[in-house]
């Protein structure tokens, strides 16, 4: 794989995650106890990638600060900003002055997979294909579009999300291109990988593969997803290299002061100098650092973010409490619920909101 490079796509606003990518690219966001990115930065080099570009837009300025020329990782990494984003495909386009390759592959930033990136790209060599995709079985096929092929796995059609999907293969968001297919992306405008570029070039008759299996998968673009992923990887249900310590119920980072019975479980991870009082019981969430969580209090499947804090007391199910926030004692916060940064909930403030 020394003869393929790699493209990053990580210039989305990430607003699903709000508020959380209000301060933070989606990418760089600590999952298990690293940038979200190292983990997949770490997945292509192991796959024997040395290149990557990273296509870069909102906090574009993050990406080089926390990462710089990729020596860290044995990876030379090389950064170029969209102005104003361009979508997917404009994005890959916007790399094409930097890549020497002519097998390119391509991934969204915001992917965690344990994919033989190498299975994907013989693939394509096998079929001789312009472009090969990724395609993972889901068990809901619904929720994403999907993306049927023929019996030797050319793409046959992109479709929308529909109640009634005609093949359980989605779109994974890890492709393998053609150089000269990224070349013939229009330059300097949106593009959308997935609605223009995928249904331009099957219409043209331009050769398009699936590379079909059923391994793990998850698009951490949502709280949930998020916070399940993130549990996965500390528990090793993901594999990564970059995880910053052994697989385990738990991953505690530098510092973090946990009180002898508060119950820390289900792959959650406590960042560096996060403090958990007596009796407290923390589920497969993410505390960023600096955050601390009083005592009795719940945590379930949640996000906690930097130095924000949770009083004794209060319970977070499936919710988001942005940056320094504080949730007052025996508040209550469920379904969905986000706390914008730096809001204060007085004790007993608030039941089962949604947004606050
Ligand atoms: P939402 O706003 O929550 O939908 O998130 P997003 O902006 O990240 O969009 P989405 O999840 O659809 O993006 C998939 C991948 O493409 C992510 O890794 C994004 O960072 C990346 N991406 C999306 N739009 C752009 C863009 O305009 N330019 C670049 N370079 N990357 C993009």
């Amino acid at each position: 794989m020394d003869d393929v490079e790699a493209v990053v796509l990580v210039g989305g606003k990430g607003t699903r995650l709000r508020p959380l990518t209000l301060a933070a690219a989606k990418p760089m966001l600590p999952t298990a106890g690293v940038p979200f990115l190292a983990h997949l930065l770490s997945r292509i080099r192991a796959a024997g990638v040395r290149r990557v570009v990273l296509g870069t837009s909102y906090l574009a300025e993050t990406f080089e600060a926390g990462f710089g020329d990729g020596a860290a990782l044995d990876l030379e990494l090389i950064y170029v900003t969209e102005e104003q984003p361009l979508g997917t495909g404009g994005g890959i386009r916007n790399v094409a002055d930097h890549l020497t390759a002519e097998t390119v592959m391509v991934f969204n930033g915001d992917v965690l997979a344990g994919t033989d990136l190498t299975a994907v790209v013989d693939t394509h060599r096998r079929t001789d294909a312009d472009v090969t995709l990724h395609l993972v079985r889901v068990q809901n096929p619904r929720a994403f579009g999907c993306v049927p092929t023929d019996a030797e796995g050319r793409v046959q059609a992109f479709l929308e999300k529909t109640e009634d999907p005609p093949t359980d293969q989605i779109n994974a968001g890890c492709y393998v291109f053609r150089r000269k297919v990224i070349d013939q992306i229009p330059a300097g405008r949106v593009v959308s990988v997935e609605r223009d570029t995928f249904p331009g070039l099957l219409a043209e008759g331009a050769r398009v593969w699936g590379h079909v299996d059923a391994a793990y998968w998850r698009d951490l673009g949502t709280p949930g997803d998020l916070v399940h992923g993130s549990a996965d990887l500390v528990r090793g249900i993901a594999p990564s290299a970059a995880l910053p310590g052994p697989v385990g119920d738990r991953l505690v980072l530098e510092g973090a002061e946990l009180a002898p019975d508060a119950l820390v479980f289900g792959g959650t991870t406590v960042g560096r100098g996060v403090r958990i009082g007596p009796g407290a019981r923390v589920e497969g969430a993410m505390l960023f650092d600096g955050a601390v969580v009083g005592a009795g209090a719940l945590v379930r499947h949640s996000i906690v973010g930097f130095g924000a804090q949770v009083h004794e007391g209060a319970v977070l199910v499936d919710s988001v409490v942005g940056d320094r926030a504080v949730v007052g004692a025996q508040c209550e916060l469920r379904h969905g619920a986000r706390v914008w940064p730096g809001v204060t909930l007085p004790p007993h403030g608030v039941r089962f909101s949604p947004d606050v």
